[in-house]
């Protein structure tokens, strides 16, 4: 069921349009992914939704209700930005229990909830900590439980990981997700990595330039691209021109193709010839570029042995199946 439906969303700074139509729907429980490169939007887009910056034209629905001439306070929307934004003054305890205060909870009951949400997020041993005494990734948790204490019908995540280091940042989008799911919170969550998005999200709305060019759970934005955009930002696609693929699988395409790196195959017998330029190691994948009739490809290949690795100008044929090439606008 639709939950929160934006409707031709329009937001101008001055005479320069961030965005001009954005349309959009999430369902309750839904967990929904913002993704794109920085400058496209994403973060005024969860600000017109909470409330922070205001709306130029257009509707946004919450559970049937336009919000936009709602206040933020009114709205029952909690944000977590990137910059934890947690009061320096206060302990962990103190920063969770301020939004209760603010709506005059009571004492017990602010106590009761304040220690719920912090056993939720692994952070009650550390209640009475400062924020200067915390790592990154403890205070972005205390900044989720400020959120979550209030009991939003919708939580906004703009890039909360992109400070943290990397294993921090894997362990706590586990956590996030988890928590996210144990309560049926609708959540929109930002970031411009595609990892994150593509293991976090139910689905991910592909953002560029202001407008949402895909939507789609992540298995159909990893495998069918709408657009050379799309192949170039999800999932490292090699973009051929019509003539460069026509020349490489030897039958004529008249569109462009994208085609992942980890759907070619190296052997060394076969019909379509190439020869190792580079390679680089990332760790399980070994990642070649591979010129063949005249076209340089990326090839990703699992890094099973050392004696398996290709050196540079090592005669290689290539298997591409027919089904690998995907034709993009
Ligand atoms: N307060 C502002 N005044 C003028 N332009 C802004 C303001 N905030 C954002 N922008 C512009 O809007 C565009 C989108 O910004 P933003 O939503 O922050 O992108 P993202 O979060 O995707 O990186 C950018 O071109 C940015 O410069
Ligand atoms: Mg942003």
């Amino acid at each position: 069921m639709s939950f929160v439906t934006v409707e031709n969303l329009q937001k101008n700074y001055a005479s320069t349009a961030v965005f001009s139509d954005i349309n959009c729907v999430i369902n309750q429980g839904e967990f929904v992914t913002l993704l794109g490169p920085s400058g496209c939007g994403k973060s005024t887009l969860l600000r017109c939704i909470a409330g922070l910056t205001s709306v130029t034209r257009g509707k946004i629905f919450l559970d049937g209700k336009n919000i936009v001439p709602v206040s933020p306070q009114k709205r029952g929307i909690g944000m977590v930005f990137q910059s934890y934004a947690l009061f320096p003054n206060m302990n962990v305890e103190q920063n969770v229990a301020f939004g209760l205060r603010m709506q005059k909870v009571s004492a017990d009951e602010t106590r009761q909830r304040v220690a719920e949400v912090l056993k939720l997020v692994e952070l009650n041993e550390l209640a009475k900590r400062y924020p200067h005494q915390m790592s990154g990734g403890q205070c972005q948790r205390v900044a989720l439980a400020r959120s979550l204490v209030t009991r939003p019908r919708l939580l906004l995540l703009d890039e909360p990981l992109s400070a943290l280091d990397a294993r921090i940042r894997k362990h706590l989008r586990e956590q996030i997700r988890a928590i996210q799911q144990e309560l049926g919170l609708t959540t929109i969550f930002v970031t411009h990595d595609q990892e994150e998005a593509l293991t976090m999200s139910d689905r991910i709305f592909l953002m560029n330039q202001g407008r949402i060019v895909q939507s789609g759970d992540a298995e159909t934005l990893y495998t069918a691209p709408v657009d050379a955009f799309a192949a170039g930002f999800i999932g490292n696609y090699n973009l051929l021109e019509p003539d460069d693929a026509s020349r490489l699988m030897q039958r004529p395409i008249n569109s462009r193709v994208a085609i992942r790196p980890e759907a070619i195959q190296l052997s060394l017998t076969g019909a379509l010839e190439g020869e190792v330029r580079s390679h680089s190691l990332l760790g399980n994948v070994i990642r070649y570029r591979v010129e063949a009739r005249g076209v340089e490809l990326v090839v990703d290949v699992l890094n099973r042995s050392a004696a398996d690795l290709h050196p540079n100008g090592r005669r290689v044929t290539l298997n591409i199946e027919a089904s690998a090439l995907c034709e993009v606008a």
